[in-house]
């Protein structure tokens, strides 16, 4: 069998990993362009179908470009788009037409009465007339050309949720829970997010004559996986585009990590034994044989497909021990490097001591969730540890929080003794109270409350960082300009926020930094931070610290590193591990994942254990940043 075959084996819809989101946006961009130019040529609009969230931003943005700079014209395109929350206006900031307006449809030349949205508005009663229309309308003008999809985190596509059936038409569904979550931060809190939404169907969205679907950043590989490879079932509702003669997936390598020839590259065909894939193997052969490493034998390798790895690399006894010792020298519970230790076999230099050690925190919670228990040690160990918290986080700050916070202002200034003295901070209370009842519960934070929020979260993230033994004066707020101007789903990065991460390198000089965001959707928070910190270090290449500084990355609310691509594991005793749970109670507003922390270190020990390593309390995982 070829490897090409091989890979159709496995994957049911023809799916094409590119190396970023750019790339694979400027690729759809230009088919578009082709689709609109052929139709136009024979007379006919183009008809689109649209999708909303993150994942078609830069596809949107390119889109804009090829209008603005290319003039390519969507005076003769007709839109279609998937879905709309119930319940929302065409104004309100989260709803998906408002989305479409600001991300696409203000900046080209598309007629308004080309545009098709379903309604979040429209009245109970007259739902389903208005769904039947809907389906009515897409028909009249001779079907979808090209159906853009996103995934999200339940394996839906529009807002077909788990239980959707092929053969669906549009209709209002009720949200699922997980899908409620992730909208969370759009709506500051689940609460706010809307329990309805109308979607066209799966059958609605098959009938389209082409389908792209894309996925970015490693939190979508699992569903990406069982799409594309798993059984067509209600339960993951793009898996039904396996059953569509011309549906593509365009995903990123992040999102393409659970696809077998990714992750099991062995199974599907010649693999070349690189140290990581081989650490890959055992690793995975370990843990399919319930084995640790040190006790894997010949028929292990050969029932398992490896039989190549060992005649390349074997006896297996030798290859057991070189990889049970690699494991082995990831642990160390001196983060910072061991003074005056032997440092052959450490993760980290022992030289300098002390070392200045930069964490980065895209919002203001992420390296508590990712790495309290470390920051502890760094600390305890005496290293100059600065805690940078990148963002304000102040989006993800309910109104109810600010309400409070200057309700208690409003009462303590006007219960003084020197009326006068406090009248600012009367005036203040007021007008923040006065901003929030005027903007009502969705709209856009003006200067004033965006300040207040973050203020709240930064008194969060100290109260934190205490736990971890960092004193007010190791936590700088940078408040990187894209964020204070942004929304989630929609922010965009400049040369200003390079610059501020480039003037905090030099400042700091730093031995050692500690970031998240390399395996993010590369429009979340984390993922935009972690591009711009690259771009800062290459802005700083000439500098003395830029050659020798190392990198770690620890993962905050992405998919936990596996053991074979953990580079450094620091064990937490019991007592550490309870810190971090004090830590992360500091904070109002966690998602439950990231409540979940304490629980994926201790899953961390425990594979470490299962691969006869050692036992501890729980682990938290690094991996070495390698530039490219
Ligand atoms: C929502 C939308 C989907 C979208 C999904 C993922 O559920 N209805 O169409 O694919 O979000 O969003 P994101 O691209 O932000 O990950």
């Amino acid at each position: 069998m070829s490897i090409r075959s091989a890979t159709e084996a496995y994957e049911k819809i023809p799916t094409v990993i590119f190396a970023d989101s750019a790339k694979a946006a400027r690729t759809l961009a230009e088919e578009v362009k082709s689709i609109i130019e052929a139709r136009n040529r024979a007379g006919k609009a183009a008809v689109l179908g649209m999708a909303t969230g993150s994942t078609p931003v830069p596809f949107y943005r390119e889109l804009i470009r090829l209008h603005k700079e290319e003039g390519v014209s969507f005076k003769n395109v007709i839109t279609f788009n998937l879905d709309e929350y119930y319940g929302l206006g065409a104004d309100h900031p989260e709803s998906y037409a408002k989305f479409m307006a600001e991300q696409l449809f203000d900046h080209i030349d598309i007629p308004k009465e080309n545009i098709n949205i379903p309604s979040g508005t429209v009245p109970g009663d007259q739902v389903f007339a208005h769904c039947r229309q809907y389906e009515e309308k897409i028909e009249s003008v001779g079907g979808i050309d090209l159906q853009i999809l996103g995934i999200g985190r339940t394996g839906h596509i529009g807002f077909n949720e788990p239980g959707s059936s092929r053969d669906s038409l549009t209709r209002r569904i009720t949200l699922d829970r997980v899908t409620r979550q992730d909208a969370a931060s759009d709506f500051r809190g689940e609460q706010n997010v809307p329990h309805f939404a109308i979607t066209m169907g799966v059958g609605t969205i098959l009938r389209a004559k082409k389908l792209v679907l894309m996925a970015w950043g490693e939190n979508k590989a699992a569903m990406v996986a069982k799409a594309v490879e798993g059984p067509m079932t209600e339960v993951v509702s793009a898996s039904f585009l396996q059953d569509h003669a011309d549906a593509r997936f365009f995903i990123d390598s992040g999102a393409s990590r659970e696809l077998t020839r990714i992750k099991l590259p062995w199974l599907v065909g010649p693999t070349s034994w690189t140290p990581r894939e081989t650490r890959r193997a055992m690793v995975w052969q370990a843990f399919k044989t319930q084995r640790p490493v040190l006790k894997l034998v010949d028929e292990h390798y050969n029932e398992n497909g490896l039989s190549d790895l060992l005649s390349e690399q074997g006896p297996a006894y030798q290859l057991n021990i070189r990889i049970f010792n690699q494991l082995q020298h990831t642990i160390t519970g001196w983060p910072g490097g061991k003074p005056d230790e032997d440092d052959t076999y450490r993760p980290e230099r022992a030289r300098p001591y002390p070392k200045r050690c930069l964490v980065f925190s895209p919002e203001p919670q992420d390296a508590v969730v990712g790495m309290s228990g470390t920051i502890d040690r760094l600390v305890e160990q005496g290293h100059d540890v600065h805690l940078i918290a990148l963002t304000s986080g102040s989006l993800r700050v309910p109104d109810s929080e600010a309400g409070k916070f200057a309700g208690t202002l409003l009462e303590l200034a006007s219960n003084t003794s020197r009326p006068d003295a406090w009248a600012p901070q009367v005036d203040y209370a007021r007008e923040a109270l006065a901003l929030l009842e005027a903007k009502g519960e969705f709209g856009e934070d003006p200067p004033l409350l965006r300040q207040l929020k973050g203020l709240i979260l930064r008194g969060e993230l100290r109260d934190a960082a205490h736990t971890a033994g960092l004193a007010d004066d190791r936590v700088t707020f940078l408040d990187l300009p894209f964020y204070e101007q942004g929304r989630y789903r929609r922010f965009k990065s400049t040369q200003a926020d390079i610059d501020a991460l480039s003037r905090l390198l030099t400042e700091y000089k730093p031995h050692q930094i500690y970031t998240t965001g390399d395996a993010a959707d590369p429009s979340s928070v984390a993922g935009i931070c972690f591009r711009l910190l690259v771009a800062a270090l290459q802005a700083c290449a000439g500098e003395e610290f830029a050659g020798s500084c190392s990198v770690w990355l620890y993962r905050g609310k992405e998919r936990p590193l596996e053991p074979h691509e953990i580079d450094m594991a620091v064990p937490l005793s019991p007592l550490q591990l309870e810190r971090k749970e004090n830590a992360l109670s500091r904070y109002g507003a966690l998602s439950s994942l990231e409540k979940e922390a304490p629980e994926a270190s201790r899953e961390n020990a425990r594979l470490y254990d299962a691969l006869g390593l050692a036992e501890y309390e729980a682990i938290e995982s690094f991996q070495r940043w390698r530039r490219a």
